[in-house]
């Protein structure tokens, strides 16, 4: 199995708990080993289990709650959720090589490969503290063509159907920011009185990742529902601007990690935070940094974005460099211990498709707080 995964976590510098700095490793990791050669593809080894109440000490979080996740992917969201505190009963996710990106990271995950349009959820999901989920975006993506409810790719009332039957005590559910543009106010709206109908209390919430550490532009449409005793305790996470570092900060070790000689002077040129990666889709041909104005926006930040590199630079490489997918994760806000399995192409469009786990987690936390301060009352 080929993976994806930084080699050498840079210094990050001192954050918030609650904002995890890219490359920064993951405390709740399980694994130990750090692999060897700078940015080659490895499978690391010698991985030890740490139990959840082990890993959630360590955050000083209360595992107390549990969730389930649907349209999992790479595991970006799932990731952020666990270092709030919940506990994943189950992962629903349709696409392989994702489903080995989830159980390659998390063994003990239950994941479920299935199409979350016929997946029948099991009883003992009834009750579930949170649905997570992150479900596709291009129906909503402005880089498509915006049919909303009418793409046969909406999986939004389905996951609402969803929620009707499992009853969770609340609902997390992200997706791009296209789907607050006006002409889908009234389908926001539509979600938001089912779910009203079920006495869930929701906003839609415009989320910057820069604002919770994330080095890259990634504004994502967030909806947090939950009934009226945990609204009432529930804010949105406290915003951090300033926690985002840059690319040049953020990737300037990996870069240099084959010995080019320009990796300082080229970090010192990237020193504003990335434009927004994107996952492409399966008629989409090889990895790359997106379109033609997505690839201006990187070529202004000295990098070349119509392929993805397999390793960074050698010593005497002269020109702009590549992002390797390594590096993709890190501007995606993946810790360094994160393995992303599948061949290059399979491995972008995971990245590329990922919820920041620093925001998640973000979110996440502001959401087990008010579980808490409603169960303590
Ligand atoms: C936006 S991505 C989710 C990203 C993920 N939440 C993360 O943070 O890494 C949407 C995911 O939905 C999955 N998906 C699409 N259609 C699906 C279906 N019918 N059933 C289950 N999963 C599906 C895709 O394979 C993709 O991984």
């Amino acid at each position: 199995m080929t993976t994806y995964a930084a080699i050498a976590p840079p210094a990050p510098p001192t954050l918030p708990l609650a904002i995890d700095s890219p490359g920064q490793a993951d405390p709740t990791s399980r694994k130990t080993s750090q692999g060897n050669t700078a940015g080659k593809h490895v499978v690391r080894t010698g991985r030890t289990h740490t139990s959840r109440a082990q890993g959630a000490t360590a955050l000083n979080k209360r595992p107390n709650y549990t969730s389930l996740e649907v349209c999992a992917g790479a595991g970006g969201q799932a990731l952020g959720l666990e270092q709030a505190g919940f506990e994943h009963l189950a992962l629903v996710e349709l696409e392989d090589w994702a489903c080995k990106t989830l159980r390659h990271n998390r063994s003990e995950w239950n994941v479920i490969q299935d199409d979350l349009n016929v997946w029948k959820p099991p009883a003992d999901l009834r009750n579930v503290d949170l649905f997570a989920g992150g479900v596709p975006c291009p129906p909503f993506s402005v880089a498509g063509r915006q049919l909303g409810s009418q793409d046969e790719r909406n999986l939004f009332d389905r996951a609402i159907d969803l929620v009707q039957e499992i009853q969770p005590r609340g609902v997390m559910i992200e997706n791009v920011r296209g789907l607050l543009d006006p002409k889908f106010d009234a389908y926001r709206e539509h979600i938001l009185s089912r779910l009203a109908c079920m006495e869930y209390v929701g906003e839609w919430r415009l989320v910057n990742a820069s604002d919770y550490g994330v080095p890259q532009l990634r504004p994502r449409a967030v909806l947090v529902a939950l009934r009226d005793e945990d609204w009432q305790n529930y804010s949105w996470p406290t915003k951090h601007p300033e926690s985002a570092r840059t690319v040049g900060e953020t990737l300037v070790d990996l870069m240099g990690s084959r010995g080019w000689r320009g990796a300082e002077a080229w970090a010192a040129s990237a020193n504003a935070i990335a434009p927004t990666l994107v996952g492409g889709s399966k008629k989409h041909g090889g990895p790359d940094l997106g379109p033609t104005r997505a690839r201006k926006a990187w070529a202004a930040m000295g990098v070349v974005g119509n392929t993805i590199a397999d390793e960074p630079p050698g010593p005497d490489f002269e020109g702009q460099p590549r992002l390797t997918p390594l590096m993709m994760a890190r501007l995606q806000g993946f810790p360094d211990s994160w393995e992303i399995t599948g061949r290059k192409t399979n491995a972008c469009r995971q990245i590329g498709n990922a919820f920041p786990p620093p925001v998640a987690r973000a979110i996440g936390s502001s959401i087990v707080e008010a579980f808490s301060a409603t169960d303590a009352q």
